[in-house]
């Protein structure tokens, strides 16, 4: 029996580990804890959530005595944790939230998982804390390109097998940490703190920083839903600067698999990429999703090329992002499972299909829900 707490898990890379942690481990005691912002939704684990083995608390992880004594209740010997604050736009009008909950928030966990693991005749036998980054805590990459070939060309370089790249540079592992959004300070910050706390005190950190996740249960202020609701109701498409600017896309549920993997097999203290080896700019992937969704819905082939509307750019904005996961193929066997054709028809079929989800949302109808749910708790 483990005793497991998911933070961040109603949201949407939270609820797919969640779903997977709930279902493949009926042994286990999964502990989803979320403070239900905005970006927190449990109607994304409604087929999960009268299992014996879930339970749901809401808290936030700034609450250092509510998550203490969470921890003894539960007897919890593993965190695994994605709570955060997400969007890189809103980190640049809110800096201040984003340092409270991703920095302040991660190190309370970390001091009260400490205070009760240290208080247990075992110690940190047994024990991990596995915290969830990004990529984006190293900073851009350049769009080098060997002479006479035209970005993407296709490398080895940061994979066993042949993929399309915009340079010949990627985000290892040893790589220093140059965040340029507030959103990738906090996340940096709280990496640096989570290491220190292996460092100092010798509590079974793991630390994995993954590249732009895409699939269901996405909050519709990111691209790939937000794009897929416009063209549906044919609203505008808001390319940042010239659309040049380049991600690394993993779908959502090989980055669930990965961090089961990790969270059992992988090696304390140390830090791993995940990345799905799939490099596209952000205006080809704006005109897939066009082409796409104008062919489910029957209307016909390129008609609303035209919503697409180049606005200023983002402040800062990193030109390209591309990771080399070739130590978590190496030393854990793990791969992405679906090509991004597939992983791209699955998501716009979702969202297209879940069009109450989306308008509930959108609407602010499901803030509101919880909060009269929720209210005085
Ligand atoms: P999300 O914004 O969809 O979900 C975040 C969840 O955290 C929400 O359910 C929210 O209610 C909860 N939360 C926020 N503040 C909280 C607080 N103070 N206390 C408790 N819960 C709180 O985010 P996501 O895209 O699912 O990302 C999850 C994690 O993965 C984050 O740590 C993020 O940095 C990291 N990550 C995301 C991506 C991506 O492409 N989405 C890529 C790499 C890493
Ligand atoms: P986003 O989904 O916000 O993820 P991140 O900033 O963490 O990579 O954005 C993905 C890319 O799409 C990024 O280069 C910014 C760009 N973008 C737009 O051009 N328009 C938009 O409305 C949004 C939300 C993003």
């Amino acid at each position: 029996m483990r005793s497991i707490i998911i933070t961040g898990g109603a949201g949407f890379i939270g609820s797919h580990v969640v779903r997977l942690f709930v279902n493949k481990y009926p042994e286990y005691r999964i502990i989803n804890l979320d403070k239900l912002t905005y970006a927190g939704n449990l109607e994304n684990l409604k087929d999960v959530e009268d299992k014996p083995n879930y339970r749901f608390v809401r808290m936030d992880i700034c609450d250092f005595d509510a998550f203490l004594r969470l921890m003894q209740e539960e007897h919890v010997d593993g965190i695994i944790h994605l709570a955060a604050e997400s969007h890189v736009d809103r980190s640049i009008k809110d800096p201040f939230t984003f340092a409270q909950t991703n920095v302040m928030g991660t190190l309370s966990l970390l001091q009260a998982a400490r205070i009760y693991w240290e208080s247990l005749p075992e110690k940190y036998e047994g024990k991990r804390f596995y915290h969830i980054s990004t990529d984006e805590v190293y900073g851009a990459l350049e769009m080098t390109h060997p002479e006479g070939i035209e970005p993407p060309f296709t490398t080895t370089a940061s994979s066993e097998s042949h993929h399309l790249a915009y340079g010949d540079t990627f985000f290892t592992e040893d790589l220093k940490y140059q965040p340029h959004s507030p959103y990738s300070a906090a996340k940096a910050s709280s990496d640096h703190f989570v290491r220190a706390f292996h460092d100092t005190y010798g509590m079974p950190t793991i630390v994995t920083n993954c590249s732009n996740n895409y699939g269901p249960y996405q909050f519709p202020e990111k691209l790939i839903p937000l794009f897929i609701n416009n063209i549906r109701h044919r609203k505008p498409l808001p390319v940042y600067g010239k659309g040049e600017n380049v991600r690394d896309w993993l779908y959502v549920e090989d980055h669930a698999r990965a961090i089961d993997l990790i969270f059992h097999q992988g090696r304390v203290a140390e830090t791993y990429n995940i990345g799905g080896f799939n490099e596209w700019k952000n205006i080809d992937i704006i005109r897939v999703l066009i082409r796409t969704v104008d062919r489910i819905l029957g209307r016909k082939e390129d008609e609303d090329m035209d919503l697409i509307t180049y606005v200023t750019d983002r402040a800062g904005h990193d030109l390209r992002y591309a990771i080399d996961s070739r130590k978590l193929q190496r030393e854990l066997g793990w791969e992405p499972s679906l090509q991004f054709e597939e992983g791209i028809e699955k998501t716009v079929r979702w969202y297209l299909d879940h069009q109450q989800w989306m308008d509930r949302i959108t609407s602010g109808e499901y803030e509101r829900y919880y909060e009269d749910m929720y209210k005085g708790r």
